[in-house]
């Protein structure tokens, strides 16, 4: 092609030509790395297409081009078009909108973050959910996630990849899964191919994820996988995707481990309300083996981002299946949440061995898409949530971004009364990561009286580790407050068995009717309770006894907690030590 172009200048400039039914076309010939594009975040959604030699990449870019307003903008990487002419292709924004005259090109990006967590793990910028495809290799810990970088809304799910060396601290590896023809790259998981069973190298890291492609009514899921050589950084798609297909409309989020006994793989996927497994000798070609889930737990929602591990049952040395189930909506307080079910597997079929049981990984609002790591060393099963809920994610009050992770967790059982739960501890690296910051206690604590005046570290990451002795009162409670009068306050209420949380107070809570809430989970009374509470700006997770309750809630104040505060009902009881830490 010539270079004469109507309309293009050869300087780097950008023109825009508009037509009819809001349709447009941006023309450049880039000089730079980026071209930025401006986004409004309650804009309705506009689709854009790069087309070169008339040819459009697919499957296009929905996005929130700014039509009032910009809030943010986000990079549109255009490096592969330098020096050539690009034309992108802009449906369904129209020709007034002031996107078109603050288009500009850059060869940097950055995104201010805020209020952005210290030590929890969010996207650079943009919208994040479900974690996926996490494995271990050679001392890193590899975490990739649902990943819009074109907005702060759900939308292009693309894989973002991080990477930590003690699942405190993360650091951003950029893009690995981006949408091809057979759609958007939604959840799975990803395991080290040590024996070369799929034919792609050895120790090659295969990713198995949800291709979901927009169709003309809705869009059709199929899974799909892809092959890393360089450790998880790249990955190139097999070119017989997809390999399971289905005339499911629900069919996602495939979870792939090694079945050791069998010498096989085995798929866990989300079929509609119940999960499906199946076995695979190469990763390529799968069987169907049985399906889990018609009247067993809750069925509130569709079920999603399955998981299924095998653990100990603390002090018994006896081994059991769990098998992890997100469902949303159907949570015990509204939206999404994980249950789980316990029992046995033999390589083919799942049994719970209590059906008439529904069990709930975290008694909070905000942990979903729990899965564990594949690969993981010394025989851990370390898992971590999206600590987030469908319900209101996409209002949340933060900007540049939207999502954050939980912290990670260790995975076990333990037995009461006959039957066996879950248990959620902080991870022990959890500990290496802080820094005493005071001690309380002992502080006795009787009757109404309030016991408000504990200093919290400024920047509103810490975690409280307390004991408790409990002297015949009613309520034991713990209150974390701020100059600006929010507070969120947690108490065990000892009658009821029951430790309880109450973010109604706790700061911006108005931003969706489903966000003031009080949530409550079943604990052991008895005897020295102990917690660990993690705050982080905008979240707390309490893990009681050991991790044998959790509870995971977003918050919002508008200044950190500076305080700590305890309250009785009747009796009295006894914080025999609370240590404050700071986290880094
Ligand atoms: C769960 C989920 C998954 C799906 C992904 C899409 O949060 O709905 O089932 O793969 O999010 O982003």
């Amino acid at each position: 092609m010539s270079g004469t172009v109507p309309g293009i200048a050869d300087d780097g400039g950008i023109t825009v030509r508009h037509m009819s039914n809001e349709q447009n076309i941006i023309e450049l010939k880039p000089e730079r790395k980026y071209l930025l594009l401006p986004v409004q975040d309650n804009a309705p959604e506009g689709r854009i297409f790069m087309v070169q030699d008339n040819a459009a990449s697919v499957p296009g870019i929905n996005i929130r081009l700014a039509r009032e307003r910009v809030d943010y903008y986000v990079p549109l990487d255009v490096s592969d078009f330098i020096g050539r002419l690009l034309q992108i292709d802009v449906q369904a924004v129209p020709a007034s909108s002031v996107c078109w005259s603050v288009l500009k090109c850059s060869d940097e990006f950055s995104m201010d973050i805020s209020p952005a967590p210290v030590y929890h793990h969010t996207p650079p910028y943009g919208w994040m959910n479900d974690p996926n495809g996490m494995f271990y290799k050679d001392g890193t810990y590899h975490l990739y996630y649902q990943f819009n970088p074109y907005g702060c809304t759900w939308g292009n799910m693309h894989w973002g990849h991080s990477t930590s060396e003690d699942l405190v601290h993360w650091k951003h590896e950029g893009t690995a899964l981006a949408p091809d023809s057979w759609g958007y790259i939604f959840s799975g998981s990803a395991v080290l191919d040590k024996e070369n069973t799929a034919g792609f190298g050895e120790n090659a890291v295969v990713a198995v994820y949800t291709s979901s492609k927009p169709t003309l009514w809705t869009d059709c899921q199929t899974q799909s996988i892809a092959c890393s050589l360089d450790g998880g950084k790249t990955f190139d798609k097999y070119e017989g995707n997809p390999v399971l297909t289905s005339d499911l409309r629900d069919f996602r989020d495939p979870k792939v481990f090694w079945y050791a006994p069998g010498g096989h793989w085995v798929m866990i996927l989300a079929a509609g309300q119940e999960m499906q497994i199946y076995s695979s000798s190469d990763l390529k070609s799968w069987k169907f083996e049985s399906s889990f889930g018609q009247s067993q737990g809750a069925h509130g929602g569709v079920w999603e981002c399955p998981d299924l591990v095998e653990l100990e049952v603390e002090g018994t040395g006896e081994r059991k299946w769990v098998l992890i189930c997100n469902l949303n909506p159907g949570g015990p307080f509204g939206g999404s949440a994980t249950q789980y079910f316990v029992g046995s597997f033999d390589g083919k079929k799942f049994i719970n061995e209590s059906p008439t049981v529904t069990k709930w990984m975290d008694w909070g609002k905000d942990n979903y898409a729990s899965v564990t790591w594949s690969n993981a060393p010394d025989g851990r099963c370390i898992a971590i949530g999206w600590m987030s809920n469908w319900q209101y994610q996409n209002q949340l009050p933060v900007r540049g971004y939207r999502g954050a992770n939980t912290i990670a967790r260790e995975l076990g059982l333990y037995e009461r009364d006959g039957e066996v739960y879950l248990k959620s501890a902080p991870v022990s690296e959890m500990y290496a990561a802080r820094e005493r910051f005071s001690s309380v206690g002992p502080v006795k604590v009787s009757g109404m009286d309030w016991k408000l005046d504990f200093t919290l570290p400024e920047n509103g990451a810490f975690e409280v580790e307390m004991s408790i002795r409990n002297n015949g009162a009613e309520k034991i409670g713990i209150v974390f407050c701020n100059g600006s009068g929010e507070n969120v306050s947690m108490y065990y209420d000892i009658a009821r068995g029951q430790f309880v949380m109450d973010r109604t107070e706790s700061g911006n809570v108005d931003f969706s009717q489903d966000f003031p809430a009080v949530t409550v989970a079943p604990a052991e009374t008895e005897g020295t309770l102990s917690l660990r509470i993690f705050f982080d700006r905008t979240s707390a997770e309490v893990f009681g006894n050991g991790g044998e309750f959790v509870m995971t809630n977003l918050l919002f104040p508008s200044e950190p907690y500076s305080g700590m505060g305890f309250f009785a009902d009747r009796g009295s009881f006894t914080v025999t030590s609370a240590e404050i830490y700071v986290i880094k």
